[in-house]
């Protein structure tokens, strides 16, 4: 009874230990030093109301001074949300780029086009810089690329209520591959669109989309394969863009919704980070334990730990396998007859 009772746990410490391993974590930042959207705490909200269905485990900040080595390195992927101005400082642009050179991955949303303007490797990283955007209002957004997880789901021409975002370059020009673009004349735009030529965006005529959609040129979210932030010698991650999402609405839309979480499973699916490959550099810590204590069942106990990941409490995982194992020893011991089996 006792020996069928371990085998249980075991079974089940295994399978909480193989769950663990794909629970990507995720930092979503969401300081701003100019410009604040006030659909930041709803945007917040909705990641996280939808992260146990992705395996994905969010934690959110807006301290700049958790931009270490050390603590980044805990993470699969930052998402920078909604980011204005001037929002990190030199320490924490030197963590973020070194992140970048381990193999970890970027996801911006909205506004994170309109930070940190004179840093070089965020521009890259991110795709390009934010321009301007004529008033909010109803448009038409063109898939241009329907095979990517996040525009699956969407139509061939999708109706929003958003901001058409103008961008200072084009993304083409650094490998970015675009998936999404605005029909402009189903809005009104009277601004001078900068940088990205006539017709715009200009740049490396084998990466432009078909003539045909060449009127249909601003472009709204792209991804890169390996993120353009990267140093030389560094082992890029991917990097995805959507310039959507401004309002709280936009963010109660479960379509857009969709869109989001199918850029943000696909930047993680890099494999360049802990949640999927054993070997890399940075990501869940959790995740990579799991690798070498899968021979004992008293290791797949929650530990105080002594490593870096101490400094974030990450209570969730552990709470859940603690749940995990008394609710299988109380099966265990009121259904003896299901060890039987
Ligand atoms: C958006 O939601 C936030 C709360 O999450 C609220 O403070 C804000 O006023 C809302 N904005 C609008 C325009 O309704
Ligand atoms: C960025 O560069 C511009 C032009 O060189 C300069 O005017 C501005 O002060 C810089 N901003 C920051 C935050 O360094
Ligand atoms: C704009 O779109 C929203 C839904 O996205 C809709 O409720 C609204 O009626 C539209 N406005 C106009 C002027 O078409
Ligand atoms: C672009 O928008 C205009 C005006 O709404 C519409 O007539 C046209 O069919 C749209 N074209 C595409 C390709 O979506
Ligand atoms: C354009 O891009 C292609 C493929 O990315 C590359 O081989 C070629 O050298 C580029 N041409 C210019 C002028 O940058
Ligand atoms: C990578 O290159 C940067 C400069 O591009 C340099 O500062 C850094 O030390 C290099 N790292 C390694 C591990 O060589
Ligand atoms: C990552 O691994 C998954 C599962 O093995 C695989 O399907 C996917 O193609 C891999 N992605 C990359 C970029 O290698
Ligand atoms: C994971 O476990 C395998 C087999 O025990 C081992 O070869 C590999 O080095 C381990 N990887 C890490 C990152 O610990
Ligand atoms: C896994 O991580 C290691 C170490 O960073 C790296 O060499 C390897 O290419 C990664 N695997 C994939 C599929 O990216």
């Amino acid at each position: 009874m006792l020996d069928n009772a371990i085998t249980l746990l075991l079974l089940l410490s295994t399978l909480v230990a193989s769950s663990l391993a794909t629970t990507a974590r995720v930092l979503i930042y969401s300081a701003t030093a100019d410009f604040r959207h006030d659909s930041i705490p709803t945007a917040i909200q909705a990641l996280q109301s939808k992260q146990s269905s992705f395996g994905i485990q969010f934690e959110n900040t807006e301290d700049k001074a958790q931009f270490t080595d050390q603590i980044l390195a805990q993470y699969d992927a930052l998402l920078f949300l909604d980011n204005t101005g001037e929002v990190l400082d030199d320490s924490g642009k030197a963590a973020f780029q070194k992140y970048l050179n381990l193999g970890g991955n970027y996801i911006g949303i909205h506004a994170a086009s309109d930070c940190l303007r004179n840093t070089t490797f965020y521009g890259n990283e991110v795709g390009a810089f934010f321009d301007y955007h004529p008033a909010l209002q109803n448009a038409t957004v063109d898939v241009i690329d329907a095979s990517h997880p996040s525009t699956s789901m969407l139509p061939a021409q999708w109706h929003v209520q958003d901001e058409m975002y103008n961008f200072k370059t084009d993304p083409r020009a650094i490998g970015a591959t675009v998936i999404l673009s605005a029909n402009e004349s189903s809005y009104v735009d009277t601004g001078t669109h900068l940088g990205q030529g006539t017709p715009h965006p200009t740049g490396n005529s084998s990466n432009l989309v078909p003539a045909a959609q060449l009127n249909e040129n601003i472009l709204l979210a792209w991804f890169q394969e390996h993120g353009a932030g990267v140093e030389d010698n560094g082992s890029s991650g991917r990097s995805f863009y959507t310039s959507l999402g401004h309002l709280n609405e936009t963010w109660q839309d479960e379509l857009f919704l969709a869109h989001v979480f199918g850029g943000i499973t696909w930047t993680l699916q890099s494999n360049t980070t802990l949640a999927f490959n054993a070997s890399a550099q940075v990501g869940n810590p959790v995740a990579s334990t799991s690798n070498s204590t899968s021979s004992s069942s008293t290791s797949m106990l929650p530990t105080p730990s002594s490593s870096p990941s101490a400094m974030i409490s990450c209570p969730s995982i552990d709470k859940f396998s603690v749940k995990f194992m008394i609710v299988s020893v109380i099966v265990a011991a009121c259904f003896p007859w299901l060890l039987r089996l």
